[in-house]
């Protein structure tokens, strides 16, 4: 089988994309517990991304399969796995396996879920975490019973999701991206509040929005100074959960006197703490409803390509260009 593999972590993303190799080699053997996948199709996801520079908390032992989630067959079982023999799965790779950028995947069935056969196996490429990691933040905002959520890099797939389910539970999004062209992009495709981090008055358009719409919850998926814009744009008592950190920054310009004197707070969100602490049951559930939602249509990743391993670089570039026009997915050859 072919597996795409990085040779050493380089800062200079074009320079890690460069180095990455096609290379052939044996087929693993699903141990206990375990299940082998033929991989339809990978995206690329920020993670990805930082991965690569190095910059990300996972750190693999190099040479290593970039890739964090995938979908395809299930072609072989170890003991304990027979009853997910020729399941349609997507999956996500955990920190010291191959990643997902592979012909074939090896893994411990705690890390795929089982799709509806009715599920497109594109869409499905892209289901394991981005679907979820929206469900786990609007969960949130359900807790604290808001009714109107603050959020950054929103013409991303997991702001996307987020506005999807916030829509179906009743709650306003006032999102922020930091390219004017994004701002009609998503205004066209309807959403209401959409500000640009760019614009002369972004700070005092968000905190006057804020105060209007009565939010007290951001989702920060950039970090940097964006956490620190959020912060001081909420009202008394808000909370800025960062979930990413895009700008590779630490979080910054957080004025001190709002976290003494006005209560306000920030958290962080992982998914996989997140699926870790849920009830089974609810996730069960909380699968169903979002394959329920990509089966029918309502859902979906918006897809801006899919490329073969051998165009892994092409692939690559392409997502660089322009992250807002959606995922692009790997397919082995
Ligand atoms: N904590 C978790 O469990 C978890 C789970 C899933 C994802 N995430 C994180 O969530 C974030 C979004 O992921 P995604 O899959 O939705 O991304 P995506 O679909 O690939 O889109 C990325 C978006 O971020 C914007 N962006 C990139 N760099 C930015 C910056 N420095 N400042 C402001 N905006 C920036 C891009 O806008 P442009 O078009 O302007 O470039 C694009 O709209 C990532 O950081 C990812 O790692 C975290």
């Amino acid at each position: 089988m072919k597996k795409i593999i990085l040779p050493e972590y380089n800062t200079n993303v074009i320079k890690a994309l460069l180095s990455l190799k096609i290379i052939d080699t044996e087929i693993p053997e699903p141990k206990n517990n375990e299940v082998l996948i033929k991989v339809h199709a990978a995206p690329v996801n920020p993670s990805d991304i930082a991965f690569m520079s190095g910059t990300y908390n996972i750190v693999k032992e190099l040479p290593a399969v970039p890739g964090f989630e995938g979908s395809g067959i299930v072609t072989e079982v170890g003991r304990g796995a027979e009853d997910l023999l020729g399941k349609k799965v997507c999956f996500f790779t955990q920190e010291k396996e191959d990643g997902s950028w592979s012909e074939m995947v090896c893994t411990n069935r705690d890390n795929i879920v089982v799709l509806d056969e009715k599920m497109d196996m594109d869409q499905a490429a892209c289901f394991a975490i981005n679907p979820f990691t929206a469900r786990g933040l609007v969960d949130i905002a359900l807790l604290h019973k808001q009714k109107c959520v603050i959020q950054n890099a929103a013409g991303g797939q997991v702001a996307a999701f987020i506005r999807m389910i916030a829509k179906d539970k009743g709650i306003e999004v006032i999102n922020i991206v930091r390219k004017k062209e994004t701002v009609e992009k998503l205004k066209s495709d309807g959403a209401k509040y959409v500000l640009c981090e760019k614009s002369p008055d972004f700070n005092k358009e968000l905190k006057e929005l804020a105060s209007k719409l009565n939010s007290h919850l951001a989702f920060d998926a950039v970090a940097g100074k964006a956490t620190g814009y959020l912060m001081n744009a909420m009202p008394k008592g808000s909370e800025v959960v960062v979930y990413g950190g895009l700008s590779n920054k630490p979080v910054s310009g957080v004025d001190p006197l709002g976290l003494i004197f006005y209560n306000k707070l920030i958290s962080g969100f992982n998914l996989p703490e997140w699926h870790e602490n849920v009830d089974p049951d609810y996730f069960e559930e909380a699968s169903k409803d979002l394959q329920d939602k990509f089966v029918t249509g309502a859902y979906s990743t918006t897809i801006n390509g899919s490329f073969r391993f051998s165009q892994i670089r092409q692939a690559l570039r392409k997502y660089l260009k322009d992250m807002s026009a959606g995922k692009v997915l790997i397919k082995p050859d």
